[in-house]
């Protein structure tokens, strides 16, 4: 038996209205669960719950997208999927922890690209008709265009950078900042134009080439240490052209999600920029790091004095305090879980530990406060620079280990230092100090460290790991 065809219609009509009844219902739960991750990212302990909230979230929100009834196709769907997983899954699982700020650039790349992409399509789509996009909807898409295109060059060269395939250095010219503000200018001079008049098709060619161009010429003048703000500046605009992108196509979720990120992203910055002692203003338009020259600083006629792991360990476990410094060395040496030991020991044998963790310490930020909670390092026990760098003057031991940027004194003293202005750790102030790294080579700012050669400094040379446990059988001697 068949139905009457105004009952087909009718049914048709129902299940239709249920569909968008739960996409809608899944982007509301996901849009929470993306709140609720956020907030869970805020504490160390729960962090890992955080982001299993933002990917619960995240796989709602695609599911909720799936069964949209505008869908006419799912053969592309599956091949994007396919594609998406050979990419992100080794980018996932693969690339390890010193090398993700480099992943979270290239990443972000992806995410502006396929904005833009979004953006371009639907622009086309409306041409194609012959049908002007409305001036409320050019507004988003135009927005979401210049802001992804920039970000797709701008995370390219900052990936290039951080994987020092293209010079970490400043690369600046006279005028730069004329012709950044001026080109920036240009952009959202032609994106207002497109408001006016959306049908003017070369002004949308001109705002997108000139959006690539931009992201390009605003990260070259900033040197390779100041990375991780324009990264994360990065994804406060990736975020924001994605928010961009809900509005012009009408998907509330990519409105929520983009929101999210863009003000998560441009706060991270500012923080950062403020514990890099930069000026947010400079970052956003593209202009710092470009000021100091390269430090003259050389350690020629200075002496190092080197120290044996044996008379290393009477320091430390004769100490009444110790704080540990942990940097970029201790991630590449995987040392957290033998730093955990050797803090244990000392603290058996009546000493207190605590560890300064400077917020650019490591390659990303938080990247010390993960690895030591990894290694179940309590949290009280992690102090943030304000917090503890008054307590240097009361340590007997400061224990660096494979720091160097974040404890060199030329951030306070040397004018020309790339560094000059960073706040640092004040290692120098404890009455003893040693340093765990493999040789005399410079930090990620490729400067000299004059820390190295003070008097109350002692060098405890090779992988930060293998020198620890080598502390640690020392003071079970002891
Ligand atoms: P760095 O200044 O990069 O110094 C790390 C030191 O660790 C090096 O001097 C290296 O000396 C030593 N090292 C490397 N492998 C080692 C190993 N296996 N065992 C022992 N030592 C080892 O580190 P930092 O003090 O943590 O400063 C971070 C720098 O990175 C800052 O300039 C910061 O601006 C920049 N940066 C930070 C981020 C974020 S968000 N945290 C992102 C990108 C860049 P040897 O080769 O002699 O061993």
């Amino acid at each position: 038996m068949t139905l009457p065809s105004f009952l087909l219609a009718e049914v048709a009509v129902e299940a239709s209205g249920a569909r968008v009844l739960i996409t809608q219902a899944s982007y509301l739960v996901s849009s929470v669960f993306f709140i609720l991750g956020l907030k869970s990212l805020t504490r160390a302990d729960t962090a890992r719950q955080g982001m299993q909230q933002a990917a619960l979230g995240m796989l709602l929100a695609i599911v909720g997208t799936l069964i949209d009834q505008r869908i006419v196709e799912y053969g592309w769907i599956l091949a994007g999927l396919a594609v998406g997983t050979v990419i992100g899954w080794p980018l996932g699982t693969r690339v390890p922890m010193t090398a993700m700020p480099q992943r979270i650039a290239i990443s972000h790349m992806f995410g502006a690209l396929a904005a833009t992409l979004v953006g371009i399509a639907e622009y086309l789509h409306h041409v194609n008709l012959a049908e002007p996009v409305g001036r409320v909807q050019m507004a988003a898409l135009g927005f979401e265009v210049l802001f992804g295109s920039l970000t797709v060059t701008g995370s390219f060269m900052a990936f290039g950078k951080l994987q020092e395939f293209l010079p970490g250095r400043p690369i600046t010219y006279a005028g730069q900042n004329v012709v950044n503000i001026g080109a920036m200018a240009g952009a959202v001079g032609l994106w207002l134009y497109l408001i006016v008049d959306p049908s003017a098709q070369w002004a949308f060619w001109a705002m997108t080439a000139l959006a690539f161009v931009i992201g390009i010429s605003f990260v070259l003048p900033i040197g390779g240490a100041d990375m991780p703000v324009v990264v994360s500046l990065l994804n406060s605009y990736a975020g924001l052209a994605a928010s961009a992108t809900g509005f012009a196509i009408g998907n509330t979720v990519l409105i929520i999600a983009g929101a999210l990120d863009g003000a998560s992203g441009f706060i991270l910055s500012i923080i950062m920029s403020k514990a890099m002692n930069r000026s947010f203003t400079n970052v956003l338009f593209g202009a710092f790091g470009a000021a100091p020259t390269a430090s003259t600083k050389s350690a020629a006629n200075l002496t190092v004095k080197s120290i044996s792991a044996e008379d290393a360990a009477i320091q430390l476990a004769y100490a009444g305090k110790v704080i540990v410094v942990p940097g970029y060395g201790m991630a590449v040496a995987q040392a957290q879980h033998t730093v955990r030991e050797l803090a244990e020991l000392i603290e058996k044998k009546g000493g207190e530990v605590k560890y300064a963790i400077h917020p650019v310490a490591g390659r990303m930020p938080g990247h010390m406060n993960v690895l030591l909670a990894e290694a179940n390092v309590p949290y009280d026990r992690l102090y943030d620079m304000e917090e503890i760098n008054d307590e240097f003057d009361s340590a007997d031991v400061a224990l660096v280990i494979g720091a160097n940027d974040v404890v060199n004194p030329a951030a306070k003293t040397d004018k020309s230092s790339p560094i000059y202005g960073m706040p640092i750790l004040n290692v120098d102030h404890a009455k003893s100090i040693i340093v765990l790294k493999r040789s005399m080579n410079a930090g990620f700012a490729g400067i000299e460290n004059e820390l190295f050669y003070d008097e109350k400094t002692n060098m405890l040379f090779g992988d930060a790991k293998a020198s620890i446990s080598k502390l640690v059988s020392e003071v079970k001697t002891l």
